[in-house]
């Protein structure tokens, strides 16, 4: 039996990954510092040493600092040493076993309005969860991984994304920064498919995403329905947004490590038109097969079914 370590595997991603991969008949190693859902629990801190990955043929290295801390902050210097130092320690224990890195679509530089392939310029990330994330997967990269670069990854269990968006909901209003915009979304559940796939993959990056982009206010007027929360979308000036964010990170960083309300980062993940194009993921035979109609956050979460076989979804596949 293939034996799989994944880590990070108690997180939101992780944890799909490990139960897709235990659903696939796969003996799982959860390597973090919280047991996952499945498998034998290996315990790693990714700021302390190398991990043990003795038995494991294949690696997925989910595990990451996430976030978007004040500059100078001790949190900041900690997404470095986790998301760098802590790469550089798992690359050095996986001693040429097949890595698959879980980087992000934050690393690529903004500005671009078509859609982004593999080549565009990885650099310009606007703060330390880019910078850090584009670190870990050039050591990743040098050192013959596949780098898969998600965005935006929704699901069940999402601990970050759409909780942050439901916050925002007051009195029946949400306010979104800028106009409606075309963007790239990533099911948790394509995601975990597109990890173990890729470990088959020639080195090298991959965007992964959801077989089409969304118009922004549709999908997340779905995602209101689909928690059954009654909001209308209004449509805030982009240069109020900013200067709204911008504020809030200036009183956050007075208040030494307090995490801001509001950052230009997430002010521009909202408002910037980013596509993902998914061509190269694709000419590997992958295919996502989730879209936001199948997303139901009430779900348990993870897909137990093997791959090509996602019960009622197919008739959506493009
Ligand atoms: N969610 C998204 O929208 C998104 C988008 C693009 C890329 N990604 C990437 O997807 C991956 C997973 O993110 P996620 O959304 O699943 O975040 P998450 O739920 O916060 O999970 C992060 C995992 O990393 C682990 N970790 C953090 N610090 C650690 C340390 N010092 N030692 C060992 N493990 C540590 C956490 O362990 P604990 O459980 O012990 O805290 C947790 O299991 C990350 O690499 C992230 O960059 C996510």
């Amino acid at each position: 039996m293939t034996t799989i370590a994944v880590t990070g595997a108690a997180g939101f991603c992780g944890s799909h990954i490990a139960a897709t991969a235990a659903a696939r008949g796969m003996d799982v190693l959860c390597v973090g510092r919280r047991p996952g859902p499945v498998g034998r629990h290996v315990r790693w801190d990714a700021t302390a040493a190398p991990p043990d990955l003795t038995g494991a043929d294949l690696v997925v290295h989910c595990a990451a600092a996430v976030g978007d801390p004040v500059p100078g902050s001790r949190a900041e210097s900690a997404m470095h040493s986790v998301n760098v130092t802590g790469t550089a320690r798992l690359l050095e224990a996986a001693a040429g076993r097949p890595v698959v890195y879980v980087s992000s679509a934050s690393v690529y530089a903004p500005g671009s309005r078509r859609p982004l392939d593999e080549g565009h310029l990885v650099g310009g990330q606007r703060n330390a969860y880019g910078r850090t994330k584009a670190a870990g997967e050039a050591l990743a990269l040098a050192a013959g991984a596949v780098v898969v670069r998600p965005r935006a990854v929704y699901g069940p269990g999402d601990p970050h994304l759409v909780p942050r968006l439901l916050s925002r909901v007051r009195a029946g209003r949400l306010p979104l920064p800028g106009p409606d915009v075309l963007l790239s979304l990533t099911a948790v559940e394509n995601l975990a498919d597109a990890c173990l796939s890729a470990l088959g993959w020639p080195p090298g990056a991959y965007n992964v995403a959801d077989p089409v982009p969304y118009r922004r206010d549709a999908a997340i007027r779905a995602v209101l329905r689909a928690h059954r929360v009654r909001a209308r979308i209004v449509h805030l000036p982009l240069p109020l947004a900013r200067a709204a964010a911008a504020a809030a990170e200036t009183l956050a960083g007075s208040r030494r490590d307090a995490d801001p309300w509001l950052t230009r980062y997430a002010v521009d993940q909202l408002a910037r038109g980013v596509v993902l194009d998914v061509t190269k993921a694709r000419r590997q035979g992958w295919t996502a097969r989730r879209t936001l109609a199948d997303y139901d956050p009430s779900a348990t979460g993870r897909d137990t079914a093997p791959a090509g076989t996602l019960p009622g979804t197919r008739d959506r596949v493009s």
